[in-house]
């Protein structure tokens, strides 16, 4: 009997996904075609979305290819790590003397020598793998495998999540599981629910567009957009909250940063970056530091900072809504150099403090003076 499968984390399901098992299935025409949707990738951090809407999206996604399908949750009931070379025993447990075909990723495919157990691997399944951009044609992999002809749309479960996450919705451009994101709510839809009703429009408007710059930052300096996007929309989540409240909050959950005392009497606004921290933490169950620090860190800045937090430093005052004279050489100045760009909005920051007639908080200084330095 000739048995595909097809592993993945369906995170969302897509179009891509749905072209290539289609492919497969015409082009092997196998018994049986196994969708194992991974529960925790080996080469991956486990999926957030919880693995029955991974199901779900990935029977919607394949719904009308014709093919004896078996949705296998094999890795669930294991919960755990689970390797390809421990699918091909479970399907050979089921099969007798199956003809194993595995569907994977282009890019998967180059990685299969440095799988667990790569020769128990290629001598028990036949690799299969799409055409896509990125793969020489010409080049020869030391072992046996099919590339298919049909070739595939270029589409990535990565770009997806990051487009709802930057846009705040899942439009039918999403491909075939937007339905089951708008409806679960996934790939933080809700924080976006809650941004709209907490914010002020302006407000949410302004975060939505440092997040699509801080992702086109976070590409340019080789980090990942994602998190650099999720940042961004975290970032005012304590603006929420006015002045006597942030200070409320602040002491109630123990929030001191730098030169505490001095922005209780001078400019408690300035709060608002460490509350939003909090608030990522406690109601959006964030627990990536990077994410957290950047949040915490992006109005007044810090000695060290990462990429993701000199990304939201200069992507709050150089977002495309910002009108002010400079804003555009800012942006410009921030897709090319992002070092420099920070530096430079740490100095506009001090100046627009002045201009305004407001205290200045020394942690700004100490930031202009470190990125100086560099
Ligand atoms: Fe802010």
């Amino acid at each position: 009997m000739k048995i595909l499968f097809y592993g993945g984390s369906f995170d969302p399901a897509h179009k891509g996904h749905a072209a290539l098992l289609a492919a497969a299935v015409r082009e092997i025409k196998p018994d049986a075609a196994h969708i194992i949707p991974a529960y925790h990738s080996p080469f991956k951090e486990r999926s957030n979305t919880p693995f029955e809407l991974r199901m779900e999206m990935a029977k919607n996604a394949f719904k009308n290819i014709s093919a004896r399908l078996i949705f296998d949750n094999f890795e669930y009931k294991r919960q755990r790590k689970t390797y390809t070379c421990e699918i091909i025993e479970h399907l050979q447990k089921i099969y007798d003397k199956p003809e194993l075909f595995m569907l994977v990723g282009t890019d998967a495919l180059n990685e299969i020598p440095s799988w667990k157990q790569p020769d128990f691997i290629l001598k028990n399944a036949t690799a299969v793998a799409g055409k896509r951009a990125g793969l020489a044609a010409k080049e020869k992999l030391p072992f046996k495998y099919r590339i298919l002809k049909t070739r595939l749309p270029k589409v990535s479960s990565s770009q997806i999540r990051l487009e709802i996450l930057v846009n705040g919705e899942a439009d039918r451009t999403v491909g075939p599981s937007a339905g089951i994101i708008t409806k679960h709510r996934l790939y933080f839809l809700n924080l976006h629910d809650w941004l709209k009703k907490n914010l002020k429009e302006n407000r949410y408007l302004h975060t939505r567009s440092v997040a699509a710059l801080s992702a086109q930052l976070a590409v340019i300096n080789d980090a990942y957009p994602e998190r650099a996007a999720l940042s961004a929309l975290l970032q005012d989540t304590g603006k929420s909250l006015p002045d006597k409240d942030l200070i409320t909050y602040a002491k109630k959950c123990g929030i001191k940063p730098p030169f505490y005392d001095l922005i209780l009497c001078h400019a408690p606004d300035l709060l608002h970056s460490y509350v939003s921290s909090h608030i990522a933490q406690t109601r959006f169950g964030i627990t990536d530091e990077l994410i957290l620090n950047a949040v915490e860190r992006h109005t007044l800045g810090a000695a060290d900072m990462t990429v993701y937090d000199k990304v939201l430093y200069v992507a709050d005052i150089a977002s495309k809504d910002r009108k002010y004279k400079g804003a555009f050489t800012l942006r410009d100045l921030a897709l090319k150099d992002l070092e420099r760009a920070a530096m430079i909005a740490a100095g506009m920051k001090i100046i627009f403090t002045i201009n305004e007639g407001k205290w200045l908080c020394p942690q700004g200084n100490i930031t202009w003076n470190h990125l100086l330095k560099k």
